[in-house]
């Protein structure tokens, strides 16, 4: 087994159901996936608090009809979210234990611990299962573990990324780096390709359908170079969802029977929700299924049969946005699906017949790779991400690892209009610069605003932060000013401006504060960008066409304050020219009611105008 005084770092792959610790054993060059006490190589994401006892794991798990106000799972749902948040509220109606506001409408467990009412953020409770898979992994090593790499959905973001870590922080472990679970699970996946077929090149598309969260990703593994092309997905859709249609079926079905509404009986509930699942996995294999459960509501006995056609009845739904997802991430990775070598499967309910079939017919009938574990896939990926930022280890294959950013970044400018400078699905770490100029004469200062966001109109989208650059006060509109974004290996984002002409610099790095944005949120930022798509580019394109004409009117002001020009102008003409700057400027300054037509009509005129008297570009 393991050596002595060795600095372990471990893969841990925090899962809303389960959880799973791996870690990359050199001497054998292979990764090892660690089971835990009771053998088992999952361990459930569940946290249980009794009398004089906490209990973590599969203890926890098996306790939970007994005690279920104080048996804690989920928590990947709730955490780097807000109380109010619509997703949560929702949430709050099945889930057994009790979930309150704290005063920053953060969201709180309230069990009772030792006869007292505890609150405990999702952060904690995270911390105590990183815990806990900690300590499975130091009775393998027999040696202190503390360095980790922890797993997140792809699309989870900032906030949840940040609080994920908060979790690791709080456990007392050194969170190395905080990966995307897609992305780990092609690691995982390619690793063992390349061992089998070489090192040629092969696009690999992930779908990772868990408890609670859906990532898919498309990468290319071109020898030892693995790139994220694309990345998308959902951190509320999973096998929980399907659990929960279930539970309200057969909830209303015993209502109806027997004229007993079991909402609001946590035992009842709790117990119906196990039978649930445990039938929803039979179904993965047979086609159909009893759910019995004794004495469900005082001596009322609950039994009822489920077929497979039923299940995927009640769930269709969800997987019909599965499979929306998986068609968003292909345009966006601009791939034919034909291109795809190798379609993975990852996560506990990709083993659904129905969730097969539908992906299956998606890429015309191709075979599904089923031969990582779904359940293992990404602990063995955190593991190799683990050992590969472990400089000492010398087996170990020379891989690196290119992922993406999942929403555009940019900056306001004229009309409000976003100017993206680091579009959705770049690859990271990135460093991308962009020549912007001054909108007006003589600023003292220039603005610069940065929003995350599909909108063309900026404050449509997610604001980050702001800062002010102190440039050369007497620089013309069209001075240039240079913006610099870069994002490094674990996301964080800094913006920096500059004016070369005087040497001025600012400049932000924007902050787990500052980029706080609920999944919610990003999921209808997308969405209303699709929705809008069309009313955005109404505004875009009259942005565009106030714009034009006020840059031409500015050009035609500047060329007559030019003494040299002006001269040569003939009177005839120099009336001319202002009277069409003023009928622009009365344009200008309505142009809240004024049509875009109206701009471009006008622009053309006035070009047609000008043409004759003097040259303007
Ligand atoms: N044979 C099966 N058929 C259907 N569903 C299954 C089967 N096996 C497991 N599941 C479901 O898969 C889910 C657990 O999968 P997994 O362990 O991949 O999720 P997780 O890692 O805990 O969650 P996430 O990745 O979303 O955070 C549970 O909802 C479980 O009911
Ligand atoms: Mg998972």
């Amino acid at each position: 087994m393991a050596e002595q005084k060795k600095e372990w770092a471990v893969g841990i792959d925090l899962g809303t159901t389960y959880s799973c610790v791996a870690v990359w054993l050199e001497e054998q060059c292979r990764v090892e996936i660690i089971h835990n006490d009771q053998g088992n190589r999952t361990t459930p994401s569940c946290v249980a608090f009794k009398e004089n006892q906490r209990l973590i794991g599969d203890a926890a798990k098996d306790q939970a009809a007994r005690n279920p106000t104080n048996t804690v799972f989920d928590v990947k749902r709730l955490i780097g979210r807000r109380y109010s948040d619509p997703i949560i509220q929702d949430d709050l109606k099945l889930w057994p234990f009790k979930v309150i506001a704290d005063s920053d409408d953060k969201p709180m467990i309230a069990v009772s611990y030792k006869g007292q009412e505890k609150h405990i953020s999702a952060e904690e409770i995270s911390s105590m299962i990183l815990t806990k898979m900690r300590e499975i992994a130091e009775a393998y090593l027999e040696s202190e573990v503390k360095n980790v790499v922890v797993t997140v959905p792809a699309y989870f973001n900032d906030s949840q990324r940040q609080a994920t870590k908060d979790a690791g922080t709080i456990a007392g472990l050194n969170v190395m780096r905080i990966i995307n679970e897609p992305t780990a699970a092609a690691l995982a996946y390619g690793l063992e390709k390349r061992a089998k077929c070489g090192v040629g090149e092969r696009n690999i598309f992930i779908f990772d359908l868990g408890g609670g969260t859906f990532d898919v990703s498309l990468l290319t593994i071109k020898g030892d170079v693995f790139e994220v092309k694309a990345t998308a997905g959902d951190t509320h859709l999973g096998g929980e969802d399907m659990d929960n249609r279930m539970v309200k079926y057969f909830v209303e079905k015993f209502n109806r029977k027997n004229n007993v509404d079991i909402n609001g009986n946590p035992k009842a509930l709790r117990r119906l929700r196990t039978a649930c699942e445990r039938a929803k996995r039979t179904l993965s294999y047979a086609v159909s299924t009893t759910i019995e459960v004794d004495a469900l509501s005082g001596s009322i006995d609950f039994y009822s049969s489920l077929s497979r056609a039923r299940f995927e009845e009640l769930n269709m739904d969800l997987f019909k946005r599965c499979m929306e997802t998986v068609d968003k991430c292909l345009v966006d990775s601009k791939m034919d699906k034909s291109d795809v070598d190798d379609v993975v499967l990852v996560g506990g309910s990709s083993r659904i017949p129905k969730v097969q079939q539908l992906l299956q017919d998606y890429f015309k009938g191709k075979d599904l790779c089923m031969s990582i574990h779904p359940d293992e896939a990404v602990a063995y990926g955190a593991a190799i991400q683990a050992a590969l930022l472990t400089k000492s280890n010398k087996f170990f294959p020379n891989l690196v690892l290119l992922d993406v950013t999942p929403l555009s970044l940019g900056i306001s400018v004229t009309q409000d209009l976003m100017s993206v400078v680091i579009p959705r699905n770049t690859t990271i770490p990135v460093e991308k610069k962009e020549v912007y100029v001054r909108a007006q004469d003589f600023q003292s200062y220039v603005s610069i605003v940065v929003y995350q966001g599909e909108r063309k109109r900026a404050s449509d989208n997610h604001l980050l932060g702001y800062f002010n650059l102190y440039g050369t006060p007497y620089a013309l509109r069209g001075h240039p000013l240079a913006v610099c974004f870069s994002i490094d290996a674990d996301g964080i984002l800094t913006v920096i401006a500059e004016e070369e002409s005087s040497g001025s610099k600012n400049g932000i790095t924007v902050t787990k504060e500052q980029r706080r944005l609920s999944t919610e949120q990003i999921m209808r930022k997308i969405q209303d960008a699709e929705k809008y798509k069309a009313e955005d580019q109404k505004y875009q394109k009259k942005a565009e066409a106030i714009n034009a004409l006020d840059d031409f009117v500015y050009q035609i002001r500047k060329a007559i304050d030019d003494v040299d020009i002006s001269n040569k102008l003939r009177s005839r003409d120099k009336t001319k020219i202002n009277m069409a700057i003023a009928e622009s400027k009365k344009l200008l300054d309505a142009r809240q009611q004024t049509e875009t037509e109206v701009f471009v009509t006008h622009l053309n005129e006035v070009k047609r105008l000008i043409k004759p008297i003097m040259r303007i570009n």
